[in-house]
């Protein structure tokens, strides 16, 4: 299944999150917002505007790879994207771009709703590596993951399951 134009949620509820899939227009929002947490992330090099544009063109063709953008709204408030790898569903480009009261733990609902869309697409583990020292580490675990593993450059994070109790907290 390629990412055409999916929204998932309800766009009328403000309460809630709704995601929508990212188009050509979002890419330079998503580039700046990924460029600003670049140390979030493995690759931490900026990405230019042709290289985010590369990007896009061969994501539109590849099956099982989904970025969405996460809705407050009429507004952009971040992105978040999965895709199928080596038999497994991995977490990308998990981004909370604007910061606004009204859209407090839309990111972590975002998530649920993404980690739903892809387990009804194909069955799999959900996957997130996490760079060492990235406190976003504890949102993950608050959110349904475990660490499977981990070393001195990162955290392989596994989803177990949303209703879990608090995970341990990394200092
Ligand atoms: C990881 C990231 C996306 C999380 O975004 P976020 O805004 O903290 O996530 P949420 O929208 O789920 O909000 C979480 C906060 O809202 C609160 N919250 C969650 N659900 C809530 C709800 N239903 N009602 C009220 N508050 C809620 C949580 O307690 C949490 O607050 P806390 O952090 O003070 O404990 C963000 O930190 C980020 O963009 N980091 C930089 C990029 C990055 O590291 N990405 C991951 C790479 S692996």
């Amino acid at each position: 299944m390629t990412a055409e134009s999916i929204h998932l949620g309800r766009k009328n509820d403000p309460s809630q999150p709704w995601l929508r899939t990212a188009e050509h227009a979002d890419q330079e929002q998503v580039r700046t917002w990924r460029n600003i947490h670049a140390r979030s992330f493995f690759h931490q090099s900026p990405i230019t505007s042709t290289g985010q544009q590369q990007w896009f063109e061969e994501y539109r063709n590849r099956s099982d790879d989904f970025l969405f953008m996460v809705m407050a709204a009429d507004q952009s408030i971040g992105c978040i994207g999965i895709r199928f790898r080596s038999d497994a569903w991995d977490l990308y480009n998990i981004i909370r771009g604007v910061h606004s009261s009204c859209s407090t733990g839309f990111m972590a609902t975002g998530l649920a709703m993404l980690i739903a869309f892809a387990k009804d697409i194909r069955p799999g583990a959900v996957r997130a590596d996490v760079i060492a020292g990235n406190p976003a580490i504890n949102w993950y675990l608050r959110n349904g993951f475990a660490i499977v593993t981990e070393d001195e450059c990162s955290h392989q994070l596994l989803f177990r399951d949303f209703s879990a109790p608090q995970s341990k907290t990394i200092p």
